[in-house]
């Protein structure tokens, strides 16, 4: 089945052979065709250009895209939208003046989803992620990766997985699978931290990599968590099993999570709030793609990522959602790149360039997602009526998705 998208008012983010990630300087540009066409064949871009160039082939389907733009769509590259249930209440002691820190010491935080998820069936578990999964499709993404971590027993882990593949399986959008076993220490390990990394070690992850049940590990490497020496430990034994690290570092302090994560290869490093000259440094030399999460910064009133600091000093910089039910209940891509925009002075330019090629870099899809590019998958958001690109940041809390296309179905 082929479809046609005629008379786009600008066509965004094309690319005649796909990159890698764009860095530093570079972000700066967004490749854009004006009037022009968009042409799929089932799931794949089978070609795009200018409206005159267009060879009258014959098609299934025609759809006019008169006064619109077409974007690439986003691709979320840090979730954990498999959760139960919500934490509203903590969300009412932290307006009352409880910080989020104090919170997870009374046992709240990780702990009180992990209480949630361990009880719930895999069944119900599996159709509140379901919802959320329909909802950010509807917002425009097209990639996403999600973590596990909120299980933090063997069989409670495992099911999050469970319930990670089976929505792959089951939806159009690409979701891709993190192990994040050490995302907290659960309450019956309290005091033997080392125990609870060999049962993380010896008991879950030789289960998750013998099912094939995630890609990436992931590691909460903070003060009051898990350090930079716990970190390591939970690398080398992914490494192991060929799984490839994608981390939690830097969002309240700097205790060389970084510097872990490149000396590992890690595809990506996330969070980032607190940076030192140091932490910049060293990912120079590195493939890791710094990610930030500015709707966790929002949500908790916390610093931003020094982003300007980032790309200014040549890195490429991913921008993600961080869903989940703690620090981020949003899974909403547009309001991320918005609030790039707004409070981390990235130009709208840079804002989408991060949130969809170098989003795809952070979940190894950059050949497959990220641009519209001939033979990647047709993935793409049609807006409504709208002056230019720069709309999308500027109408901030708003979206201005008309039509959201993945794997070329209509959603
Ligand atoms: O990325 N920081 C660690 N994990 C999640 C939040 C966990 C939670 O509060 O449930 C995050 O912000
Ligand atoms: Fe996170």
């Amino acid at each position: 089945m082929i479809t046609l998208i005629s008379n786009i008012k600008e066509l965004i983010q094309v690319e005649d052979s796909p990159k890698k990630m764009v860095s530093g300087k570079e972000m700066k540009t967004l490749p854009t065709i004006k009037n022009a066409f968009l042409l799929i064949e089932n799931d794949i871009i089978k070609d795009f250009g200018n409206m005159k160039d267009f060879n009258n082939i014959s098609v299934d389907n025609v759809v006019d895209a008169s006064g619109r733009t077409v974007l690439p769509t986003w691709c979320d590259s840090h979730t954990h939208i498999v959760y139960a249930g919500n934490r509203e209440q903590e969300f009412i002691d932290r307006i009352n003046g409880l910080s989020y820190a104090e919170i997870a010491y009374n046992g709240g935080g990780i702990l009180n989803s992990a209480k949630k998820l361990q009880t719930i069936s895999e069944d119900n578990l599996y159709k509140q992620s379901a919802k959320r999964i329909e909802e950010i499709m509807q917002l425009g993404t097209g990639a996403v990766e999600i973590k596990s971590g909120y299980g933090l027993t063997k069989d409670a882990e495992l099911k999050m997985l469970r319930v990670i593949k089976k929505l792959n399986n089951n939806y159009p959008i690409t979701i891709k699978a993190t192990f994040l076993g050490a995302h907290a220490l659960p309450f019956e390990f309290k005091n033997n931290k080392s125990g609870y990394l060999d049962f993380v070690i010896n008991e879950i992850l030789p289960v998750v990599a013998k099912e094939n049940l995630a890609e990436f590990i992931d590691v909460f490497c903070e003060t009051g968590y898990f350090s930079v020496e716990d970190t390591e430990r939970l690398l080398k034994a992914g490494e192991k099993f060929g799984l490839i690290p994608k981390i939690h570092v830097n969002q309240f302090t700097t205790i060389g999570g970084v510097q872990i994560g490149v000396k590992y290869n890690a595809l990506s490093v996330d969070h980032l709030e607190e940076m030192r000259a140091e932490d910049i440094e060293v990912l120079k030399s590195s493939n890791t793609m710094p990610v930030a999460l500015p709707s966790c910064s929002y949500f908790l009133g916390i610093p931003y990522t020094p982003a300007r600091k980032i790309i200014d000093a040549g890195l490429p910089l991913a921008l993600a959602t961080d869903y989940n039910p703690g620090s981020t209940p949003s899974g909403n891509m547009n309001f991320v790149v918005s609030t790039a925009c707004i409070k981390m002075k990235l130009t709208p330019e840079e804002a989408i360039n991060a949130a969809t090629i170098n989003g795809a870099y952070a979940m190894g899809l950059e050949k497959t997602h990220g641009s519209i590019c001939r033979g990647k998958k047709a993935n793409f958001i049609l807006t409504k009526k709208i002056p230019s690109y720069g709309f999308i940041p500027y109408s901030f809390g708003n979206h201005q998705i008309n039509q959201v296309y993945i794997e070329g179905v209509k959603i």
